[in-house]
């Protein structure tokens, strides 16, 4: 049903004031506010009872796709269960009434808490620092290839190293955050495997290479297993190797990137540490390093002289600051909520079942649909329906939306973009057979669809609110504001 906006639901002169009298002292909004800024008019808010503010707004949240309400198997993304009792950590009053600006003796413990999370991030990742101040995957990618900046600027040969390799399987974000960061992307392929080339590595690696970025296991859920000897090569061309760390679930408690000779690495809390997810936010990139990077870290840097934890802004060597104050606390406290509750025995049941539940929905679908690259498939896997698309007419898109018709958040489309027609499916830990068994029951049900009447598939969804939009449109030319009709 349409739902209507809240300036639709307007009448003059209703409202959700409920205070029946109030006894204390009137203050004029002006007293503080200079007059030239203040309103020539009343603002024009809409005017609605409290009822209806509460039904539109409970109606508009039950709209949502949700973890808590639906299977959620969006590749890269990693939608766990996020436990509640996450949230009640967070919102415990000494956490939530802290403001930024107080003192560091004030908040003794919630530096503590800081603290504790860096050291426990060092330890699953095998860094040796970490901060927590960036506020996003992205942009723990920045921070991470100014670091690598700060880093050749130190030695001397800052000027020369001017170029990141990539692989043409990485996160969109990898080069971005490269470019952003000054430096021209050079892009190798991946082999049939899906792993690095090495060869194309060896081809690109230089006097001119500052890093090489890559995720492992990489975007199509594959672990690289010539790690080591991509290490070894980056290393021995005097340039560093970058982390993608934004999904570590299959990792926990079972190997590093530090080990693996990484010498930077982001980790996104709103992916591995069930913290929640938000559109360009809050979410958090925390950045580890090995020691050798440690003096760039932004400041500033949370210390401890015996019992007391000190914020220390004096590090010469320092990138500066990248964030307002020192990162998003919340999430923040979630994510170690979750860490000390699951313990690393904890942590590494939940790579193992997350390992196992990708596996167990790849190896089920793949007698039905093509999986690609199915060697060494950790946490996630990626389906291409490019041969359904060229005899049925059905692409990636139509399964997704036959999904949404049956309550199940579509995988990711169309990524990565070296698989042609690409469903990337990431079950997670959290999820029980059944759910995994009824995923696989729909997708069956999407195959004998497209036998039979393909054509159904062109006007889903038919359960949503906007049922087919022009994608193209929708994200090149979004209206996002209401216009008084009136
Ligand atoms: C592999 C990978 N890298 C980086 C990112 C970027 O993270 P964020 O969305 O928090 O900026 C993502 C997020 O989707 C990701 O999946």
């Amino acid at each position: 049903m349409y739902e209507k906006l809240i300036a639709e639901l307007s009448s003059p002169g209703r409202n959700a004031f409920s205070l029946t009298a109030w006894n204390g002292e009137e203050t004029s909004v002006g007293q503080y506010i200079p007059e030239n800024l203040l309103r020539t008019e009343p603002a024009k808010l809409p005017e609605v009872s409290k009822i209806d503010i509460v039904r539109h707004f409970t109606r508009l949240s039950q709209k949502n796709f949700s973890i808590d309400t639906n299977f959620y198997p969006l590749g890269s993304c990693t939608m766990k269960y996020n436990p509640k009792i996450n949230e009640e950590t967070a919102r415990l009053a000494g956490f939530a009434h802290t403001h930024p600006l107080q003192p560091a003796s004030s908040v003794q413990g919630l530096l503590k808490l800081l603290y504790c999370m860096e050291r426990s991030l060092s330890a699953l990742c095998g860094m040796d620092a970490f901060t927590l101040q960036p506020a996003a995957g992205a942009h723990g990618e920045l921070t991470g290839m100014m670091l690598i900046k700060a880093y050749h600027t130190k030695k001397g040969d800052g000027v020369s190293r001017t170029q990141v390799i990539v692989p043409d399987s990485s996160h969109g974000t990898n080069p971005s955050s490269a470019h952003l960061a000054g430096y021209e992307i050079i892009t190798i392929p991946s082999d049939d495997r899906g792993m690095v080339d090495l060869d194309a590595l060896k081809a690109n690696l230089s006097s001119r290479t500052a890093a090489f970025m890559m995720t492992n296991p990489n975007t199509l859920g594959v672990f690289e297993k010539n790690i080591l000897e991509v290490a070894d090569m980056v290393h021995k061309a005097g340039a560093l190797l970058y982390y993608d760390g934004a999904n570590l679930n299959p990792l926990l408690g079972i190997c590093r990137p530090g080990d693996m000779g990484f010498d930077v690495v982001h980790v996104n809390l709103h992916k591995t540490f069930s913290t929640p997810h938000g559109g360009g936010g809050p979410g958090s990139g925390p950045v580890g390093v090995k020691s050798i990077l440690e003096p760039f870290l932004p400041i500033p840097r949370i210390t401890k002289n015996n019992d007391t934890f000190l914020l220390n802004g004096y590090c010469p060597d320092s990138i500066g600051k990248v964030s307002a104050f020192y990162g998003n606390i919340g999430i923040i406290i979630r994510a170690y909520a979750y860490i000390i509750i699951n313990g690393i025995n904890g942590l590494t049941r939940v790579s193992e079942l997350a390992v196992l539940n990708a596996n167990y929905l790849m190896s089920r679908l793949a007698g039905s649909f093509n999986v690609p690259y199915k060697e060494g498939v950790m946490h996630e896997f990626v389906i291409s329906l490019k041969k359904e698309a060229q005899t049925y007419g059905v692409r990636a898109m139509d399964v997704a939306k036959w999904l949404i018709d049956n309550d199940i958040h579509p995988p990711t489309v169309y990524f990565p973009l070296i698989v042609e027609e690409a469903l990337m499916i990431e079950p997670t830990e959290t999820e029980t057979i059944d759910t995994l068994d009824e995923f696989i029951e729909h997708m069956m049900a999407v195959k004998d669809t497209m036998r039979g009447d393909p054509s159904l598939f062109h006007e889903l969804p038919r359960t949503t609110e906007i049922c087919r939009p022009d994608e193209v449109q929708a994200a090149r030319n979004p209206i996002l504001t209401w216009h008084d009709r009136n």
